[in-house]
């Protein structure tokens, strides 16, 4: 691990949970021991009938007999969800989404989300979380990349296992999601992600298994789309070669909700269907009630193995607490909570582009803020992840697209600037009429520019532009005024063309219940500017893997509101191919000699570091040391990357590791950084194994993966390591 975690520990050792489990399942009768696996909807009353279920996505009855609690199962990736308000008028703390904690690169942070989240879920009656999802970002278009923890195994994984040790600490179980390849929302239910064994066991399978090291989470979700032609949840190789198998995953698997299609999936790996009552309406039945019965009835299905799936569920129910610990109906302090979500999006606002007039001082008189709902609040991502924030209710201005409504959080960027700023006159346009706009801007000292792009479960961004007009008004705005900021609240990276025309840019993510007080305060530098990008931004949709998106045109040709729609429909199954291999994002960037916009790791600082020192010694991994210096006039945090850039003579590029540091101005920090063995290694798909090929490894310090500096190399042996 980089950094030492608070806690990671859970109630009881695995051994211990697992001969606990043993005992239950031996006492449970037969009929009993299709209970567990077998998940139902969270609504509380079906066809009259109470449920048991508090209200949310997933309720797994229990086994009352036996004293096994029920499952009640909730998202939790902006925060625990409500769907449909169906806990009438509950509110949550909303998060900044996943990838502004990405873009903090840090694991304290990210073990402080998942302990809120934890907690809230279990004070609210919760035990089981469904998150965090951690699928790689391979299309800078995809609906769900603003849930999901950016580019690279190395960064998803330790941060998705921090925050897994987080929500279990507090005895809530963490379901690791979408297992795996999850990587567009068009067509998620039927395209097939091809991609080859090494290349997917080197980048997102990689993510998962180390967050499993990391976190140990009580379960895995497995995903809609197929993998190299058979559904994820149905996965013998997936599910029980790599997951169970290799990684020793010892938790159980339950599926996406209607990702069943086959009893097979039993035998292949999965271990609970979740809201059986979708399947009941879509194929006519349950696969894991009555055609389960029957096939272990006859023995077609072997009895262990529903007693291995049944084992799975408790004894994760065990060890994290679930029987020893369990939630609570309890007030939530939703004030510290707050504080907790604004230092989270101060964290992680990222500031892309600054030519010096940032932060913003204190004796601007005049200041127009501009368009993005700025007077009302900000942006929050949709579907299964959306929140009903403390305090305020949602907002849903007119326009909203496809069938679902785009949600402001009520957190207003206009009252903070306004109250950073008491002396100036702060002045708000709507930004419906650039040439209004662009008016306004011209009689102030400085424009700032909200541009907003929603993000939505079951639906892609058809292509990298902001919607609706917005590359037009912040032209005319900085045609009018030089001194033009724009702040993004997107869920994916976005093209600039009025970029060379502005003064500055902040990226602000959906930055959650304090989003607006987060974005003035990085604006007025009250904290400095520390987030750096998890993710590639392109400069054209032309650099992407798949310029034209999979499955998009026969989605159009559907339905004319499908590009957008909640749920896409159902088309015809088709492939989506990976020829980018397990090189995402930065690395095919490197490797085919792409410029992009803005490169994996680069986020400015108001302060300026300096880097030196850098030694590297190898062995059996690289181990490498060095010194941050605060050069600048400002305290500052910085987040120092390695990358491997050399193997054996040939380029490389590849995140082995970073550090974080915060430092006050003339102060230097020695740190180090040991890489895990697997970022030097090769997957050997024919052996099972990852294979380090012995010789020199050449690694570079730096700012971001375009800012390298100081280079060094050392000599590495030839090791063959298990999985
Ligand atoms: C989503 C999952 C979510 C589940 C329950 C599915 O549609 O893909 O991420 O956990 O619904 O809401």
């Amino acid at each position: 691990m980089l950094f030492a975690l608070a806690l990671c520990g859970s109630l009881l050792t695995a051994a211990a949970a697992d001969a606990k489990a043993a005992l239950l399942v031996s006492a449970m009768t037969p009929a009993e021991r299709f209970t567990l696996v077998l998940g139902e909807p969270g609504t509380p009353v079906r066809d009259g009938v109470v449920t048991g279920a508090i209200g949310s996505a997933g309720y797994v009855p229990g086994v009352p007999r036996l004293g096994v609690p029920a499952l009640q199962e909730t998202d939790a990736s902006l925060g625990i969800a409500n769907p449909d308000n169906v806990r009438h008028r509950d509110v949550a703390t909303a998060l900044p989404s996943a990838l502004s904690l990405a873009s903090t690169w840090d694991p304290q942070l990210a073990y402080r989300d998942g302990a809120l989240l934890g907690d809230e879920a279990w004070r609210k009656g919760f035990n089981v979380l469904l998150g965090p999802g951690l699928n790689l970002t391979r299309d800078p278009r995809n609906g769900r990349d603003f849930e999901y923890l950016g580019e690279d195994p190395l960064l998803a994984g330790r941060l998705a296992g921090a925050e897994i040790c987080g929500i279990q600490d507090r005895h809530v179980i963490a379901t690791m999601k979408h297992f795996a390849m999850n990587d567009q929302e068009t067509g998620r239910f039927v395209l097939s992600a091809d991609i080859g064994e090494a290349a997917m066991r080197e980048s997102d399978l990689l993510a998962f298994e180390l967050a499993l090291e990391d976190g140990r989470p009580g379960a895995v979700m497995c995903a809609y789309n197929r993998v190299n032609g058979v559904d994820a949840c149905e996965n013998d190789h997936l599910l029980n070669d790599v997951l169970k198998r290799d990684w020793n995953f010892a938790g159980w698997v339950m599926s996406d909700w209607g990702a069943v299609h086959h009893l097979d999936a039993a035998v292949n790996g999965l271990d609970q269907e979740s809201d059986a009552q979708l399947d009941r309406e879509a194929a006519g039945g349950a696969f894991f009630g009555k055609p389960l019965q029957a096939a272990v009835g006859s023995g077609a299905i072997p009895l262990a193995r529903l007693l291995d799936m049944n084992r799975r569920i408790l004894r994760s129910m065990f060890e994290v607490g679930l029987f020893g610990a369990p939630p609570q109906r309890s007030p939530i302090d939703y004030a510290a909570h707050a504080d907790d979500a604004l230092h989270a999006a101060e964290r992680g606002i990222v500031v892309l582009e600054n030519d010096g007039i940032l932060p913003l001082r204190p004796s601007i008189r005049r200041i127009a803020v501009i368009g993005g709902f700025a007077d009302a609040g900000v942006l929050s991502g949709g579907g299964s992840a959306q929140v009903i924030p403390v305090g305020h209710p949602l907002l849903a201005p007119l326009g909203g697209e496809g069938a679902q409504d785009v949600f402001y959080v009520r957190s207003p960027p206009l009252t903070a600037i306004r109250s950073l700023a008491p002396r100036a006159a702060v002045s708000f346009s709507d930004g419906r009429y650039p040439s209004e706009a662009a008016a306004l801007a011209a009689r102030v000292d400085v424009a700032i520019v909200f541009a907003t792009e929603w993000s939505c479960e079951g639906a892609d961004a058809p292509g990298l532009s902001l919607p609706g007009g917005q590359d037009t008004l912040i032209g005319a705005v900085a045609a009018a005024n030089p001194h033009t900021i724009v702040v993004l609240e997107t869920g994916n990276p976005v093209t600039m063309p009025w970029l060379d025309r502005v003064a500055a840019v902040a990226e602000a993510w959906y930055p959650g219940q304090r989003g607006g007080d987060a974005i003035a305060n990085v604006l007025f530098g009250r904290v400095d500017a520390a987030g750096r990008l998890p993710i590639t931004f392109p400069a054209a949709q032309a650099q992407l893997v798949h310029p034209d998106l999979p499955g998009l045109d026969a989605l159009l040709a559907l339905t004319a509101d499908g590009a957008r729609g909640y749920q896409t429909a159902r088309l015809p199954p088709f492939s989506v191919a990976y020829p980018d291999g397990g090189d995402a994002g930065y690395r095919r960037f490197a490797k085919e000699n792409l410029r992009p916009l803005f490169a994996f790791g680069h986020g400015l600082s108001y302060t300026a570091f300096r880097y030196g020192g850098l030694r590297v010694t190898g062995g059996a991994t690289l181990s490498a040391t060095f010194t941050v210096t605060n050069a600048g006039s400002r305290t500052g945090t910085d987040t120092p990357q390695l990358y491997l850039t050399r193997r054996l003579g040939a380029p490389e590029m590849r995140l082995l590791g970073w550090s974080q540091v915060t430092l006050a101005p003339g102060a230097s920090r020695a740190l180090s950084i040991v890489a895990d063995p697997r970022l030097l290694a090769d997957f050997d798909a024919t052996g099972g194994v990852w294979r380090i090929p012995q010789g020199a490894y050449e690694v570079s310090l730096g700012a971001a993966s375009d800012q390298l500096g100081e280079r060094a190399t050392a000599p590495v042996e030839a090791q063959v390591l298990n999985p």
